[in-house]
């Protein structure tokens, strides 16, 4: 089954800054939660309990969010504040966190090459923290729906959704069969292509469920878009050798990776999950 999940979170996190200079982006809170930890929620949720980073250079924070805090722990016994460390004490109790350095930036599928050691030689999650997931009241989270069909297809599934045409070239677009309403076996697969080149409106978020021998493509997948070893050129690989599924998921998707999508997630967060507790 899938065990183990990946974090590629070395980026930068530009469109942040000055909030990113010194802190990673996936640090950065929706409402009173950094970004990471609710991908870690997502995973737990999905069964899964051994978790991987591919870091970089400033990204220590991350580790030490995954990491108790003696002093910290200390100064609030006996305050009646202790709970508000319950969701993050909670996880470090309950899973493995590990960390490898990518010490240089050739892309995601590069990152996810790098965290081949973390892995190792089972089918494995994928979760870009970026993209912020959130299920349907009630409903199972992003990856547990993924992680569902694993057991079923037992092939590599990227999420997808509908993406307007002027927002193409900021994903990896697919083309497919239909073998169900909203799941496809991928045919074809375009990493951020301009409207005209796009074989379909279908977008792939942060959202990946891989079989191990993605490993050995990655190691021989050339540069790509923009220079970058692409996770996309070597799904597309799989997919012509033999099955690739798309899933269009239930739920809703905000991309923290930009202000808009960040302060639309806040204002939902804190709306439908924060007042509401
Ligand atoms: C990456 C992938 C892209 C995917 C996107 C989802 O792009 O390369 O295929 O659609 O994540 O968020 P990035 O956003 O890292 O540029």
């Amino acid at each position: 089954m899938i065990t183990k999940c990946l974090f590629p979170v070395a980026g930068y996190g530009t469109r942040f800054l000055p909030a990113t200079k010194a802190m990673p982006k996936e640090i950065l809170p929706v409402v009173n939660k950094p970004l990471v930890q609710y991908g870690v929620e997502e995973a737990v949720e999905a069964g899964i309990h051994q978790f991987g980073f591919v870091t970089g250079r400033g990204k220590r924070a991350i580790e030490d969010h995954f990491d108790i805090s003696y002093e910290l722990e200390h100064q609030i016994q006996g305050t009646g504040k202790e709970d508000r460390l319950a969701s993050i004490s909670d996880l470090i109790n309950n899973n493995t966190f590990a960390f490898t350095r990518q010490n240089q930036m050739k892309g995601l599928g590069h990152a996810i090459l790098t965290g081949r050691n973390l892995v190792g030689d089972s089918a494995f999650a994928v979760i870009l923290a970026d993209d912020l997931c959130l299920p349907e009241p009630g409903e199972p989270g992003v990856l547990a729906q993924m992680v569902a069909l694993y057991k079923q297809f037992r092939c590599s599934i990227v999420a997808i959704e509908e993406v307007p045409a002027d927002e193409t070239h900021k994903y990896g677009v697919i083309a497919g069969e239909t073998m169900k309403d909203g799941l496809y076996r991928i045919t074809d697969m375009v990493e951020k292509p301009a409207p005209e080149d796009a074989p379909s409106n279908l977008a792939i978020i942060g959202r990946y469920l891989l079989t191990p021998d993605i490993f050995d493509i990655l190691a021989r997948t050339e540069p790509g878009k923009n220079g970058e070893v692409q996770i996309t050129d070597a799904l597309l690989e799989q997919a012509k050798n033999g099955c690739v599924l798309a899933y269009q998921f239930k739920g809703r998707r905000f991309d923290c990776g930009s202000i808009d999508g960040f302060v639309e997630a806040t204002n939902y967060v804190y709306e439908n999950i924060y007042k509401a507790d």
